[in-house]
């Protein structure tokens, strides 16, 4: 199958692109190929390459710089997926919109479903929001893959800059009063694997297994690195006031991911030994 695989540069681009050209004939773009945020760009893009399917990756994903430069975040996550809808929708060609736990509002007990309703708090998770109605409109073939935690190969992210300030720093505060799924990029490009190659529709949470806090997460990282997780220090989230508000509680369940029979995610402490470890031995191109 041609899959068009956008955001091709990014951190789940990256990810998608080494996984799915295995088994699948790819091609990538990224911003330098053009601004999905312009419908002629989309076009142009979508007849060049006549994708059979289209893996979205690219977005804006500056949660706090959304909060200020709405108009850009809007254009670029729910107009673009608007473009690539429409473009879908007139070529026949399947989509599949990667989006986020942020689309819900974080007050769930046990966890979000795929159908709970979403109710986003902060801009970012609004302007996805916005790119799913346009998919979940879609008559031709469609899948939205919420994640959540996103690390991997690629841009700054939590378990990097952990290992990085646990070499500079004796103790970390981190905060401890938001619950969340860990996913590692290469095991979520597993799934899209699956997803996309078995052409499975619907809405689908996917996640490595298992919830954890940030604070957490940072001892983990400490304790797979042979340091005292006691130097990471629970704090509060109203110590790090931010721009955006995050959801409390964004866990994603998975159960459409059973429901297609899609193989278990590893646990999230497994996937960050192998991302460690491959820090560690210096198969990452960036910093
Ligand atoms: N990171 C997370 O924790 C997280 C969590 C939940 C969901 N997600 C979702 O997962 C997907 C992948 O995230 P990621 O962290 O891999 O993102 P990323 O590393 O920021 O990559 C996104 C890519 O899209 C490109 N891009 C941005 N705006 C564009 C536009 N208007 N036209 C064309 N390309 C554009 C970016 O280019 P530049 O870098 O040059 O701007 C970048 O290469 C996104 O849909 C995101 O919303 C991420």
């Amino acid at each position: 199958m041609r899959i068009l695989v956008t955001g091709c540069e990014g951190m789940l681009g990256r990810a998608v692109m080494s996984r799915l050209g295995v088994t699948q004939q790819l091609s990538g773009v990224d911003l330098a190929d053009g601004d999905l945020s312009d419908g002629s760009v989309v076009a142009r893009l979508v007849a060049e390459h006549a994708p059979a399917w289209v893996v979205h990756c690219a977005a804006w994903t500056d949660v706090d710089g959304a909060e200020t430069n709405r108009a850009a975040a809007l254009a670029a996550n729910a107009e673009a997926t608007g473009h690539l809808a429409r473009a879908c929708a007139r070529t026949g060609a399947g989509l599949t919109l990667i989006s986020t736990d942020y689309v819900f509002n974080g007050r769930a007990g046990a966890g979000y479903v795929e159908d709970e309703a979403r109710e986003p708090v902060n801009y970012y998770g609004l302007t996805k929001a916005r790119a799913e109605e346009h998919v979940a409109r879609l008559k031709t073939p469609w899948q939205i893959v919420r994640t959540s935690w996103l690390f991997g190969d690629g841009k700054v992210n939590f378990v990097k800059t952990m290992r990085r300030l646990l070499g500079e720093r004796d103790t970390l505060r981190v905060v401890a009063d938001q619950t969340g799924c860990p996913t590692y990029a290469a095991d979520l490009a597993a799934v899209l694997d699956y997803l996309v190659s078995g052409r499975h529709e619907g809405v689908f949470h996917a996640t490595n297994a298992g919830a954890t806090t940030w604070c957490e997460l940072a001892r983990e990282v400490a304790r797979q690195l042979g340091a005292d997780p006691a130097r990471i220090v629970p704090c509060p989230s109203s110590e790090y006031p931010t721009p955006a508000v995050r959801p409390a509680n964004s866990v994603l369940l998975s159960h459409n991911l059973e429901a297609v029979g899609c193989p278990d995610r590893p646990a999230w402490p497994d996937a960050v030994a192998r991302y460690l470890s491959r820090l560690e031995t210096g198969r990452v191109d960036c910093p």
